[in-house]
Parts: structure tokens; sequence; C-alpha cells
């Protein structure tokens, strides 16, 4: 491999504009992960223009890579990559999300939805290859000119993209991370066969496929044989595929511990603290998500309600806070659900509240400053995610949290098999488990709350991205000289 720079290709961006030129942090895992890599390294980030604003600031730098310095520091090097708009309409709020992202979730309620009509096949063919067509293209550009090119491909919205830069540049090395569960061949068999095999074929044109845990691992493995009859080595992890061998490998994604711990710091967040700190009861109990259906916020809610209905003491002593970022408010399914949380808290609040005591405070807003001041300060943290790629809010809030405060933690999220055995597990299904596990949290002796805070302090600390960035690219040195 040479010392070229490093190309990254993902949906979204480390920054998106306004209509006005004005930018913000992109939100969500994938961002979360990548940029702390990509300030750091030589490289560049081709993304999707994904607002008016991307397309206009694409347009005026003529489709060609540029600098930006983001508002929480860094500094890209990224490319912004125009759609026909209809078409990522399509990709994205028909094909990516919900249909790929409920397949690899366990969404989809399968008595009712999905139905697949031409109106999805159609959005697989003129929307999500579209778009991945672009993508490639511009991917080619930038390596046209490099010897051994390696290209970082991301995320479920890029499944067919690999088979066409492998197609133009055979000498590729392409290395694919999907940041979301792989789901078992079952929950594959929603998609016509011919979209399901283009799918596979796709992401098994990269030399590496990544993942965040063993489980997903094996899940592909397991999908590769089942659903499209390739040959697969169990031992050594690999599927050949038109007589190519694909690694299929787990890398757990860290965070950046050591800057969220700076954020933690800034006198912004402690004006958000005093606030918090004004309004607070004895207890605090915080979840701090997407408002994405995969999240199961409705069950949380729902399990508050009858932990307070079962533990009358605790009421008007408890708060829960509920942060959540509106997300993909444009596809029905999502706008929904942001209606369902919102009748669901004003349901509980009605019921259990006092004049002067409101007992879910929900948050409708992406404030990284005023989610790190709660970090800081709740007892217990609520990560009960029904399926969940990795879930980096259950890394954050420890490393920055200052009353040994206890997780909650679902047993089917990524970070379920690093940080479970210090967090209080939970099947995200069981609503009376996590009223249980709340009371539990809640009443915990000191001592066990300080061993179980230290322990994952202990293992979110351990490991950085650069840990994770680097174990990928020694597996690429490896493969491309093997
Ligand atoms: C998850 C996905 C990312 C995605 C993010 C935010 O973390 O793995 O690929 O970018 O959610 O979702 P959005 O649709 O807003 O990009």
């Amino acid at each position: 491999m040479s010392e070229a720079p490093l190309v990254l290709v993902s949906n979204r961006g480390p920054v998106t504009f306004d209509d006005e030129g004005g930018m913000s942090r992109g939100t969500g895992g994938l961002v979360t992960a990548l940029t702390g890599l990509a300030s750091h390294r030589d490289a560049i980030w081709i993304a999707s223009a994904l607002t008016d604003g991307d397309v206009a600031v694409s347009r005026e730098r003529g489709g060609r890579p540029f600098e930006v310095e983001s508002p929480d520091g860094g500094t890209y090097r990224i490319r912004l990559v125009e759609s026909d708009a209809g078409a990522y309409e399509r990709f994205y709020s028909i094909f990516a999300n919900p249909m790929l992202w409920f397949i690899q979730h366990y969404l989809w309620d399968l008595s009712n939805a999905p139905d697949v009509r031409r109106h999805e096949v159609e959005a697989f063919e003129f929307g999500y290859n579209v778009v991945n067509e672009d993508l490639a293209r511009a991917v080619l550009e930038e390596i046209e000119d490099m010897e051994e090119p390696a290209v970082m491909v991301h995320d479920y919205h890029l499944y067919t993209l690999p088979a066409l830069v492998r197609r133009a540049r055979p000498d590729v090395f392409l290395h694919h991370f999907v940041h979301i569960p792989w789901t078992q061949p079952d929950a594959w068999r929603v998609l016509p066969s011919k979209i399901r095999e283009e799918i596979y074929d796709g992401i098994l044109a990269n030399d590496i496929v990544g993942f965040h845990t063993q489980a997903y691992r094996r899940n592909f493995l397991q999908c590769c044989r089942e659903l499209m009859g390739y040959e697969v080595d169990w031992e050594r992890s690999t599927v050949t595929c038109k007589g190519r061998e694909v690694w299929v490998r787990a890398y757990p994604l860290p965070i950046d511990w050591r800057a969220t711990q700076a954020v933690s710091r800034r006198d912004t967040v402690a004006a958000h603290e005093d606030e918090l700190l004004r309004r607070r009861r004895d207890h605090l109990i915080l979840r701090v998500d997407r408002a994405d259906l995969s999240k199961n916020v409705l069950r949380g809610f729902t399990a508050f309600d009858i932990f307070l209905e079962q533990h009358p003491e605790f009421r008007e002593r408890v708060t829960f806070l509920a942060q959540m970022m509106p997300s993909r408010t444009d596809v029905a399914e999502y706008a929904e659900y942001l209606e369902r949380i919102e009748a669901l808290v004003a349901v509980v609040n009605h019921r259990h509240g006092t004049p002067d005591w409101m007992p879910i405070q929900l948050k409708l807003r992406d404030d990284l400053e005023e989610a790190m001041a709660a970090y800081k300060h709740y007892d217990v943290l609520l990560v009960n995610a029904m399926f969940d790629g990795m879930n980096l809010v259950a890394k954050e809030g420890p490393v920055v949290n200052e009353r040994d405060g206890v997780s909650i933690l679902s047993e089917n999220t990524g970070a379920h098999e690093e940080l479970g055995s210090c967090a209080l597990s939970v099947n995200p299904f069981d609503v009376q488990e996590l009223a249980d596990s709340i009371h539990a949290a809640l009443t915990m002796a000191s001592d066990e709350r300080r061993r179980r805070a230290e322990g994952l302090r202990e293992i979110v600390t351990s490991r950085d991205p650069g840990d994770w960035i680097d174990e990928q690219l020694a597996d690429i040195r490896k493969k491309a000289h093997a």
C-alpha cells in the first residue's frame, strides 16, 4: 500500500451547510467515528450533498474537494457529491431508510409491512444505485492518479458502490465498514432476490468487510452462505465470491474519550450544568438518542411509568430527562414515531405529574453541550435500544459522569459485547425488567455503583479511534501483501 491519502466515502459527511452557508456538525455514530480519523490523517472524505446548502457549496467548488473547519474544531478535506434530487429522495427516504435500516434492525412488522411494489424496486434501481454511481464516480476521480489506492467505504447506504469502483479499478483496495447490525439470513428475505444479489455482490467486491461485533460478523458469513451459496471459511472468517477472497472482521469502535472529556470541560457546558442542577431532583435518569425507532424510546417511557406506579415513594424525587435529536423526519415512519413519543410523554406526565414536578422532560434538539452537561450529572443512563450497531452514548456517558452513574444497557447493542459486565443488562422488550432495573439502579449501594462506574471507565478508556483505524490499516496491509 502506498502512502497516498486515505479516501473515505459515506453518505453523511462531517459537516452540513444550511441555506445561508452556515455550518453544523453531522449527527450520528458514523460521523462521531470518523471525525478524529479524517482530521488527523491525510484523508479525503467524499460524502453526499444532503441539503440545498450542501449543493450550493458543492457547485461553488465545481464539485472538487475543499477544506472545512468543523464547528467542533477539526479540519477536513471533503468533497460533496450532488445527485439528482428525485434519485436522492428515493435512495434516502425509501430504500436506505426505512428499507435497509429496518431489515438491519429487525424493525419490520412483517404481517403489515413492507409491501414491495414498483415504488420500492424503482427506489433501488433509480435511487439507491444512482447515488452509489455518483459517489463511485467521485471516488474514481480522486484515485485516478494514485498507485495502489485504498478506499474506505462506510455503511449501509453504499452497498453497490464497491462493485462499481472495482470494475473500473481492479487494483483498488476496498475496505467497507458497516456501522449497523448485520441481521440473520431470514431478515434479508424481505428483499426480492435480484436486489439481494446486487447488494451482496456489491459488498463482496470489497477486500475486507468490517463490523462492530463478532455476532454481526457471524451473521454476515451465514448470509453469504445461505442466501448466496458462496463458500465460507468459518475458521479464517472469509468468503470466496467469484474467485476473490473477502476477509470478514470485527473492529469494535472506541470513542475519542479524551475529546469527549475536553468538550465536557467547556464553559458553555458549565452554563447548562447550572441550569440542570437548579432544577435537579434527588435522582436523574437520562437518555440521549436520535429519535429513531430502533432506540426503543416508547418502551423506555412505559417502563418509567410502571416504575412510578410500583414505587410511589420516588414520585417528585426523580426526573427522566430525554434528549432526542429529531432524525429522518421526511420518512413517514420517523415523523409518526416522533408524534408517538410526544403523545406518550404527555400521558405519563399527566398521570404522575404534580403542579411543580414534571416526571419526563423531553428535549427535542441536537445540542452536544447540553447533552454533555446531563452526562455529568445522571444517576442512571438508559440505553435500551431494540437493536443498535454499537451505541456510542453508552460509551460517552461513563467517561464524563461525576456521580458513579449506573448504566442500564440493552443486551442487543453492540456496546453490550464490551460493557455488559459492568452495566445492568436488560432485554429491551421486557418493560417490567426495565422498570425493576431502574429501581435497582436508583437503590444500588454506593460501593457497587463505584465499582461498576470505574469498570465502565476503564473499558472505554482502554482504546481510542486511533487504535480502531490502526487495526484496520494493519489488516489492509496484511491482505494487500498476502
Ligand atoms: C447511524 C448510521 C449512520 C448515519 C447516522 C445518522 O449512525 O449508521 O450512517 O449517518 O445514523 O443518520 P442520518 O440518516 O441522519 O445520516
